[in-house]
């Protein structure tokens, strides 16, 4: 590789060196016009390193003709496009995602999605986005994989794995890009595209452990947040982008920037113009500018000395060296196959994971008086604005997906009953909310469903099919453009017209189901008060429907935890589980003159972190340690061990949750702290012994750097003393035991 690059930017101008560094969006030429586009021109020029968003091996197969026949030197282009959670075929949103616990799922799922765009051309997803997020308010908080840097971590290997294969050059296979590094989930009041502030203690014993995880696991590329970073934007902060980045962690893809980053830091005004921040970002350490072109017009600036000519070299090198490995100087045409499409795309076998993976995200959190599963018989009443909405099924940031292919809940409700004695009825029974103008922005990009009746038509057509039903499945909200980019809110209740028309359907007395969508925590103190059994559904991508019924009607046993605690109020946020120790502890919760708690409500989350019920029950056994201490020196070991039993009637899934509290420390260290966990399938009385390893490395943190003057980065320690060790279903019903580390 080394000796076909060198070879090749020998024959490069400095100009077709910095168009390697230039991504424009594909803009103009989307319609498939692309020999006449501006773009096509930039491509015959040199001046274009990639391409995002184009769909379609045919399209991208013509596009990519032109670079390797019409440029100069024939350097061929990578397509990327934002795969998130599955290409045509979607998986359930990142935050449900991880709501599995299953990192195979989660592989397969991402491996998967790469066969699939892959099949259409596309050679580089702008995924994982392993951004830990303690603030439900914050839109974004649904494309990761919720508040926990150890599973966050996990995921995000699985992902990279998934994505990338044991051969990127392999047709279907496509490169990672772990982003948004990095802190981009701690945007301040969970306001999108705000300020971060965590300081280096927490910056990485909260947040840098899934994007080092990624890295780690073999992530080609990663992309820089749109935040500053110790009060310099990310995308031209050379401590995060080269001293910790390559230097610390030994990452040797390339960074990309986000979309226009670079001319962003002249509006977050440390740079006056874009050339200076092109200067700034490229010597800090980004290799590829997304859409701000300012990379692109260096030129000058290098021939005049004002921006080092080895920082071009080096990203033109970093780029190429990402198609090498790709495997498109071999064939630029290696994800262009057009007879793919046709045998992968929406194939059963991966709708039937995704069904599968979807049903294994969704999150059980009250089933009174064993409700659920309902029996396929009688009279059925569904109800509510998202029971027959097909747009909003696939969830947010779902770019190559095509709704008209995926079913309603409806749909798939009355499906699983064909056959049955059944009968399904079905009102929408009011609109998503009462304001037209907000609801507008909670169903852009085609995701519209409003309905022009009055709010008392709809409510009364309602409830005369609610009277009629056995038992009312309320199909309730948010829309799936509630959360995503750009989709802050500080109001994260049941939308006023869903909850007036729930209020209604409880007053009947009948047997309700509340299956909630949402792509955030949301509070939902009402319902459990009223509503006897409610189902977590996120938004499970393409095969939702399927999976929501395998649930409800008992084919699938839920085993879904909760990788966000969910609020009792927005405004606990920031809020998470791995509260630190703090000065005047109130482990009650409730208010408690002079301790940390809130005067109006209990501090404690409605539904604690790693939370999730099952139509069978688990019974843990007390928990043995191998032994009560720990020698710290290399290698030693001690394992914790429970029981599980499966005490119900029929098979199920268990999450078994390893969690640590270090007692004392010299920098502040959580409670309690996931450090591991393990799916168990028992069948009905079964019992199976789940154990854990635990070593100094597991138990260690990053110990704060004391001397705040020293130019240095937090380092992976273990310090001696007492260890809590617990283990259980979530993070609030725990055994414990102590443990010396000696
Ligand atoms: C988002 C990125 C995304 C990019 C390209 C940006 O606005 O922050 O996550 O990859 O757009 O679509």
């Amino acid at each position: 590789m080394n000796r076909y690059i060198d070879q090749l930017m020998s024959r490069m101008t400095l100009e077709e060196k910095l168009g390697q560094l230039n991504l424009p969006v594909t803009g103009n030429i989307v319609t498939g016009a692309a020999r006449e586009s501006d773009v096509a021109e930039d491509i015959r020029q040199g001046r274009v390193g990639g391409l995002f968003n184009l769909k379609g091996a045919g399209a991208i197969r013509e596009v990519q003709r032109i670079a390797v026949e019409e440029s100069r030197l024939g350097i061929p282009l990578l397509f990327g496009m934002d795969v998130i959670h599955g290409y045509e075929t979607v998986f359930p949103i990142p935050l449900a995602l991880s709501c599995s616990w299953d990192m195979e799922a989660i592989e397969r799922s991402a491996q998967i999605a790469a066969a699939e765009a892959t099949a259409d051309g596309i050679c580089w997803t702008f995924s994982p986005m392993v951004d830990v997020c303690h603030d439900g308010r914050w839109g974004r908080i649904s494309e990761g994989s919720g508040e926990d840097p150890y599973l966050g971590s996990r995921i995000a290997e699985a992902m990279v794995h998934g994505y990338q294969g044991a051969d990127l050059s392999d047709a279907a296979t496509m490169m990672a890009c772990v982003k948004h590094f990095a802190l981009y989930g701690a945007v301040e009041a969970g306001r999108e595209y705000n300020n971060v502030y965590p300081d280096s203690y927490h910056m990485f014993n909260e947040y840098m452990q899934p994007y080092k995880a990624a890295i780690d696991a073999g992530a080609g590329s990663v992309m820089a947040a749109f935040n500053t970073v110790q009060g310099i934007p990310a995308t031209g902060n050379r401590w995060l982008l080269t001293d910790l980045l390559r230097e610390q962690w030994g990452f040797n893809g390339f960074v990309v920037s986000d979309y226009c980053g670079l001319e962003q830091l002249c509006d977050h005004g440390v740079c006056a113009s874009k050339q200076e921040a092109a200067i700034q970002c490229l010597e800090a350490g980004l290799d590829m500018d997304m859409v701000s072109a300012g990379l692109l017009s260096l030129a000058e600036a290098v021939r005049n000395g004002q921006c080092k000519k080895k920082y071009v070299d080096q990203a033109c090198r970093r780029m190429l060296e990402a198609k090498y490995k790709l495997g498109l100087f071999d064939d630029p045409y290696r994800y262009c196959d057009t007879t793919r499409r046709s045998q992968v795309m929406r194939c059963p076998e991966y709708r039937a994971e995704a069904r599968r993976i979807a049903a294994e995200s969704m999150v059980l959190l009250k089933n009174d008086n064993q409700l659920l599963p309902l029996r396929k018989q009688g009279t059925i009443a569904l109800i509510g604005p998202l029971a027959n909405t097909r747009p909003n099924m696939s969830g947010t940031w779902a770019v190559a997906a095509v709704p008209e292919h995926y079913k309603t809940l409806r749909e798939g409700l009355q499906d699983a009953l064909e056959g049955s004695n059944a009968k399904l009825l079905y009102a929408k029974g009011s609109n998503l909310m009462y304001d037209a103008q907000a609801e507008a922005i909670a169903t852009m990009f085609g995701r519209e469903m409003r309905d022009n009746r009055s709010d008392a038509a709809m409510r009364d057509e309602a409830m005369r099919i609610a009277r009629q039903a056995d038992v009312i499945i309320a199909a309730m909200g948010e829309s799936s453009e509630m959360s995503g980019e750009c989709s802050s809110r500080v109001d994260i209740e049941m939308p006023d017209a869903q909850h007036d028309l729930l209020v209604e359907l409880t007053k009947l007395g009948k047997p309700i189901v509340l299956v909630h969508f949402a792509g955030r925590p949301t509070v939902l103190n009402w319902e459990t008060e009223h509503v006897p059994a409610i189902l977590e559904a996120w938004f499970g991508g393409s095969e939702t429907a399927d999976a929501v019924a395998d649930i409800l009607f008992g084919d699938v046993n839920p085993s879904g935890h909760l990788t966000v605690q969910l609020p009792r109020h927005v405004g606990q946020y920031p809020f998470s589980y791995r509260q630190m120790r703090t000065s005047r502890l109130n482990p009650q919760g409730d208010f408690a003159k002079f301790t940390t708690c809130y005067a109006d409500i209990s501090s404690k989350p409605l539904y604690p972190f790693g939370y999730g019920l099952s139509y069978t029950t688990f019974e843990y056994s007390p928990m043995t340690l191998s032994s009560d201490q720990l020698p710290m020196a290399n290698g030693q070991s001690v394992t914790a061990s429970v029981t599980v039993t499966n005490t119900g009637d029929r098979r199920g899934t268990e999450v078994v949750q390893l969690y640590i509290g270090d007692r004392v420390a010299k920098g502040v260290r959580p409670y309690k702290e996931l450090r591991g966990f393990e799916r168990v399938t028992l069948e009905s009385g079964e019992s199976k012994e789940v154990t854990f390893t635990i070593d100094a490395d597991l138990l260690g943190y990053y110990a704060p750097i004391t001397d705040v003057c020293a130019n240095a980065v937090p380092q992976w320690t273990l310090e001696p003393g007492e260890v809590e060790i617990h283990i259980g279903p979530n993070a609030s019903e725990t055994d414990m035991r102590l443990l010396t580390v000696q």
